[in-house]
């Protein structure tokens, strides 16, 4: 795989870097960047995102191994986060969680044999007013039931 901004990305990491008194504060947006164009943060990609930044590749993999957000291995096309802290447990979370674990085959941070699903179970997500949650990829849904997940599954 090329490991490449397009010009346009360039000067999105531009802008970002400007945002900042020190550019090196734009690592997180700029490794979102990275993720979105090449998928996860193989070690080749974090290598880069230094490069843009100017900073060393155990800096990098320090910021990305912090966050759970990163993906540090390939995930399925369709990220599937279930929260099962507190309120959403109080709620059926960790049952929204086992209902998507049995249907697909796969456990925390894994993937389907497709690629097609990824699963996730995370702390609290902020949304505790509407739990309980799941979100897939960046669009949250919330006081969902198993009927909920399942049509929502459906239509991936
Ligand atoms: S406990 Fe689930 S979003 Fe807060």
């Amino acid at each position: 795989m090329n490991i490449q901004f397009t010009e346009a990305e360039l000067k999105e990491v531009e802008r970002l870097k400007g945002l900042y008194p020190d550019s090196k504060a734009a690592i997180m947006p700029i490794l979102w960047m990275a993720q979105k164009k090449f998928g996860w943060l193989s070690e080749d990609v974090m290598k880069y995102v230094g490069t843009l930044l100017s900073l060393p590749y155990s800096h990098v993999l320090g910021v990305a191994s912090f966050y759970t957000m990163y993906f540090k291995k390939p995930m399925g096309k369709h990220h599937v986060q279930v929260c099962t802290n507190v309120s959403c447990m109080l709620r059926g979370g960790e049952e929204l969680y086992e209902f998507v674990k049995t249907t697909y085959g796969i456990g925390h941070n894994e993937t389907s044999q497709d690629g097609k699903i990824s699963l996730e179970e995370v702390e609290c997500m902020g949304a505790c007013g509407g739990a309980p949650m799941i979100a897939i990829n960046e669009d949250f849904y919330e006081n969902v039931t198993i009927r909920d997940v399942e049509k929502l599954l459906q239509t991936l």
